[in-house]
Formats: structure tokens, sequence, C-alpha cells
């Protein structure tokens, strides 16, 4: 299979487990040509550390390279939607860290462009097609907890300033518990119960300043300029019913992460920011709940799979599973618990959204 030949623009703290495992675990489906950043040193410093056959000296370089055909955007979420653009006016495909971009006219634009372009948007995140959440998937195709009624997903912490080297971006326009790790949950939920119709939601802020406490910014007072606790309903289109809860305000909790409930059982979903289990199943008449062994590959730190699945997909024609559709879907339902908050109502959503088939399990 000839292998997809990509760039990285965006060289900082999530780049690195990409550029190991795409020159590692999947390079046979992509070639990774080299990588670029408006602080050229990180580019020129990993180039050097993972023997990348070329050097840019800066994002336009790699953009004018006809040699790259995929841009991989690791930029922080409020430069993705003008690196996707400049990618796709470039010809490139493009797979873009979450979230796709912050604005929703944005996500259209940029999906238009792509369509109009005949270049493929695909995004992160990619752990749903991971071990752990592909054997819940294939718990409820099989039937094993009937049909799904309900859902609930919670995501509660103290935010990133006690580890982050540069945390601002979290309290800014884009950022927030729900545009940071609501995409790993909503897309965990779109993936295991279906797309989704319409949301509610309840917003507030409740430190609006934080102080940072990591090196090299310790003692940095940051202003929070969006929700810090978002708690939502949903309603998925098939009619079963979602709750989700996202905070950086809660400092101890014992809540699940997520957790599918069926007409005949329930499963308790692995952490969606991983890759790996524990999975369990909880059946109707069952006196306890039973861990269910990985029917899938990649349960370790595999960010960059989605990269991988895209070019294969490319390769032999058919639909990627980590696409535009369902990271703009996503962005959409993120949007959508805000908006609900701020206007006191339901908010019904425009996109529809796919989901995606199971894995093949020898992927
Ligand atoms: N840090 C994590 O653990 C983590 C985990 C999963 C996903 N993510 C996502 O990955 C993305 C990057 O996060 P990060 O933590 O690596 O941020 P970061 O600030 O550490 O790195 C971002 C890099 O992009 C570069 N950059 C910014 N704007 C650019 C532009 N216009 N053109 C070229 N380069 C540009 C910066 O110089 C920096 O090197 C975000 O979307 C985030 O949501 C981060």
């Amino acid at each position: 299979m000839s292998r997809l030949r990509a760039g990285i623009i965006g060289v900082g703290n999530i780049s690195g487990i990409y550029l190991k495992n795409l020159t590692s675990v999947f390079a046979d489906r992509v070639e990774l040509l080299g990588c670029a950043d408006v602080i050229p040193d990180r580019a020129t410093d990993a180039a050097r550390e993972y023997q990348l056959p070329k050097t840019y000296a800066g994002p336009e370089e790699m953009l004018a390279d006809d040699d790259i055909e995929l841009v991989i955007n690791l930029t922080i979420p409020n430069a993705h939607y003008s690196v996707c653009k400049a990618a796709i006016e470039a010809g490139k495909h493009v797979y873009v860290e979450k979230p796709l971009c912050i604005e929703l006219d944005e996500a259209n634009e940029l999906l238009k462009a792509a369509a109009a372009k005949g270049v493929r948007v695909g995004g992160a995140p990619d752990t749903f097609l991971g071990a752990g959440i592909q054997t819940c998937r294939k718990l409820i195709e099989e039937g094993e907890i009937g049909t799904p009624v309900a859902a609930t997903a919670f995501l509660a912490g103290h935010g990133h300033e006690s580890w982050h080297p540069a945390p601002e971006f979290y309290y800014k326009k884009g950022g927030g518990p729900m545009f940071d790790m609501g995409p790993y949950y909503l897309t965990a939920l779109v993936n295991l119960v279906g797309p989704v119709a319409s949301v509610s939601g309840s917003t507030r802020i409740t430190f609006p300043e934080r102080t940072i406490t990591s090196e090299p910014l310790a003692g940095t007072v940051i202003t929070v300029d969006v929700p810090t606790h978002i708690a939502g309903t949903i309603n998925f289109a098939n009619g079963a019913i979602g709750t989700i809860i996202t905070s950086f305000d809660i400092w101890a909790a014992n809540l699940p992460r997520i957790e599918i409930y069926g007409s005949t059982g329930s499963i308790s979903v692995p952490d969606p920011n991983t890759f790996g289990g524990p999975v369990r199943i909880r059946r109707s008449g069952d006196d306890e709940w039973t861990e269910v062994p990985l029917a899938f590959g990649h349960d370790e730190n595999s960010r960059g799979l989605g990269v991988a699945e895209l070019a294969d997909a490319i390769a032999t024609g058919r639909d990627h599973r980590a696409s535009g559709t369902l990271t703009n879907h996503v962005l959409e339902i993120m949007h959508g618990f805000h908006l609900a908050s701020d206007t006191g109502t339901r908010y019904a959503l425009s996109s529809r959204g796919t989901q995606p088939a199971l894995m093949p399990a020898e992927f």
C-alpha cells in the first residue's frame, strides 16, 4: 500500500506522541516528511530527533511543498481554522487536533472548502478508534445490553495550570473543559449511541482568575474568559438520553467517566482520553460487573491512529472514521450546551453527524 506523505504544523506539547507513533507504529501507512512551527527551532529539533527527511523554515514553506499530501495541524485551538484553511487552499488533506476550530461558521467553511478542493478533513480525538471504546461498541452492536436508552459522561477536574507549560489557552475562547475535554466524551458517545438531535445546558465561571503553578510561568495570573463548569442533557436522534458534566472547578469526585445504559444491561466505558480499558458489563440479573477482554488492537497511547486510518481510507477509497463530519457535529454539540445556557432554551442541531462504522479487528 502506498503511504500518505504528511507534515506536522505545530510542534508543542502534544506533538511528541504523534512524531513517535507516526514514525514507528503507523509508518506503514504514513510517511512523515517534516514539521513546521512559528517557533522554527521547535521544528528543527523535532526533525533532527525523529530523523525526518525534510526541514521547513515555517508553515508556508511546508504548504508550498508538492510532496506534502496531508497536513497534521497540532497548533492551539485558535490557530486551527487559519492553518486548516491555508492547508486546504494549498490542496492538502488536513487532520486537526481537537476541537476542529472555534466557531461553527468557520467549521462549515472548512468543510465546504475541502469538498470544493476534493480533499479530506479529519480530526481528533482518535481515542474512540482504540481497543477500549471499540470493544464497547462491539458489545452494543452484538446486542449485549439491548437497545441503548441512556448514557452519562463526566469529566471532573481542576484544570491544566498545575502541569501544562503554557495553559492560558485553556481559559480563553475555544478553551474551557467542554471544548478541551468534551471532544473525547462526545465523540465516544456519538460513536457508541449515535448522532445527537438537540441539547440543553447550564454553565458557570466559578474562579474568574487562576494562577499558574507549573513552570516556566508559575505565578502568572490568567483571566478566565469561558465557562469552566458545564452541565448538559443530550437527546440522541434515536431517542436515547444523555447527561454530561465537564468541569475544571471540581477538586475531587467519584463519578464514572462514561456509562451506557441499555434495555437489558449497562456498560462501563473506559476513560475516553485513553485508548485501552477497562471495559465492564453488567446485564440484568447479574450480581456484579464483569470485565470484558479487549477485542481490538491499540490499547496504548496511539495518538495518530486516526491519521493512519485516514491514510488507509484514502488509499482504499472509503470514508474515514475520525472525519470532519464527526468533529463538526461534536463542535456543534459543544456550542449547543453554551448557547442553550445563554438563551435559556433547548438547542436543536443543524449538523446531522455520523456514527462511524466499527473498526475491523485486524486494523
Ligand atoms: N497537551 C496535551 O496534553 C493535549 C492532549 C490532547 C490534545 N491536545 C490538543 O493539541 C493541540 C495543541 O496543544 P499543545 O498542548 O501541544 O499546545 P502547545 O501550546 O504546547 O503547542 C502548540 C504549538 O503550535 C505552535 N503554533 C501556534 N500557532 C501556530 C501557527 N499559526 N502556525 C504554526 N504553529 C503554530 C506553537 O508555537 C506551539 O509550538 C490543541 O488543540 C490541544 O487541544 C493537547
